[in-house]
C-alpha cells in the first residue's frame, strides 16, 4: 500500500489543490473514454472542496458525464434536511454543476435503514467493477472524526468486522442517528482512497495513527483504512498535522 501526506496551510488551500488532482484524475479517465467511480464523504470538511469544483474553471472544464458519484455513507434523513450529506453536496456543488442525473447514486435517507442498507449495495454492485469479490472504486474519499470514526463506522461497531456486505446499517454513538454505510472490505479495496481532516480536533487520533498505526492494532475504524491494491493519501490542514 502506497501511503501520501499532504499538509496545507488551511483548508482553502487543501480544497484548491484536492480540486486540482480531482480534474487531472477525471480528464485521466475520459481521455480513455472510461468513467471515474466517486464515493464522497460527508461531514464539514469536504464542503470547501466541493464549493471549488462548483466555480471556473472546473465547473466547465471537468468532464461531469464521465463521473460517476455515491456516498460512502449518508445520514437516515430525507435529502431536504440539515443533517443530510446529499443535501450538504448539493447545495455546494450538484446544484452548480451539469452532470447527468443518472451519474447521481444518492442513499435514500429517507428510507428504512436495513432495506436501503440492501438497495444501495445493489446499485454499487451494478455501477462499480467488482475486484476481489468486492465493488472497487476508483477514488473514495472520507472523513475522520475526533473519535476517530470514518464513513459511518464508529469505534467498536460490531460492523467493523463485516466480512461480506457491501453496506450496513450503523448508528451514531452520542445520538443514536442511524447511517448507512459502506464497509471496511470495500473501503480497502479501492484503488485510490483520500482522507480530509483539518482542524486541531483530530490531531491526536491523526497523530497516533501516523506513529503507531503499522505497529498497532488502534480501536479507531481511520486506522484499519489500509487499501490492499491502491493508494491512501491524507489531505491534512497543519492544524490536525502540526508534527508533518
Ligand atoms: C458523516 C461522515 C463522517 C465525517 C466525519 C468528519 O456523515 O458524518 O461521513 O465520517 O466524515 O464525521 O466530519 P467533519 O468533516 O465534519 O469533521
Amino acid at each position: 500500500m502506497e501511503k501520501k501526506y499532504y499538509v496545507f496551510e488551511n483548508i482553502s488551500e487543501l480544497a484548491a489543490q484536492l480540486a486540482l488532482d480531482f480534474n487531472n484524475a477525471v480528464a485521466e479517465k475520459a481521455s480513455s473514454g472510461e468513467k471515474i467511480t466517486v464515493a464522497l464523504s460527508g461531514g464539514h470538511t469536504p464542503k470547501a472542496f466541493f464549493e471549488v469544483l462548483a466555480q471556473p474553471p472546473f465547473k466547465e472544464d471537468i468532464s461531469w458525464k464521465n463521473v460517476i458519484l455515491f456516498w460512502g455513507d449518508e445520514r437516515c434523513v430525507p435529502p431536504d434536511n440539515d443533517e443530510s450529506n446529499y443535501k450538504m453536496t448539493n447545495l455546494a456543488l450538484l446544484s452548480h454543476i451539469d452532470i447527468p442525473a443518472k451519474n447521481i447514486h444518492r442513499v435514500l435517507g429517507e428510507d428504512p435503514p436495513t432495506n436501503e442498507a440492501l438497495r444501495y449495495e445493489k446499485v454499487i454492485k451494478e455501477n462499480v467493477p467488482t475486484d476481489h469479490g468486492f465493488p472497487r472504486f476508483d477514488w473514495i474519499f472520507l472523513g475522520m472524526g475526533d473519535d476517530g470514526h470514518t464513513a459511518s463506522l464508529f469505534p467498536g461497531a460490531l460492523n467493523l468486522s463485516e466480512k461480506e456486505k457491501v453496506c450496513v446499517v450503523a448508528e451514531h454513538p452520542k445520538t443514536g442517528q442511524k447511517r448507512v454505510s459502506i464497509t471496511l472490505p470495500v473501503i480497502n479495496n479501492a484503488e485510490r482512497v483520500s482522507f480530509l481532516v483539518a482542524g486541531k480536533a483530530k490531531e491526536p487520533v491523526f497523530r497516533e495513527i501516523l506513529e503507531k498505526g503499522e505497529t498497532e492494532e488502534l480501536p479507531y475504524p481511520a486506522s484499519m483504512v489500509k487499501p490492499k491494491d491502491g493508494i491512501l493519501e491524507w489531505y491534512l490542514d497543519k492544524t490536525a498535522a502540526p508534527e508533518l
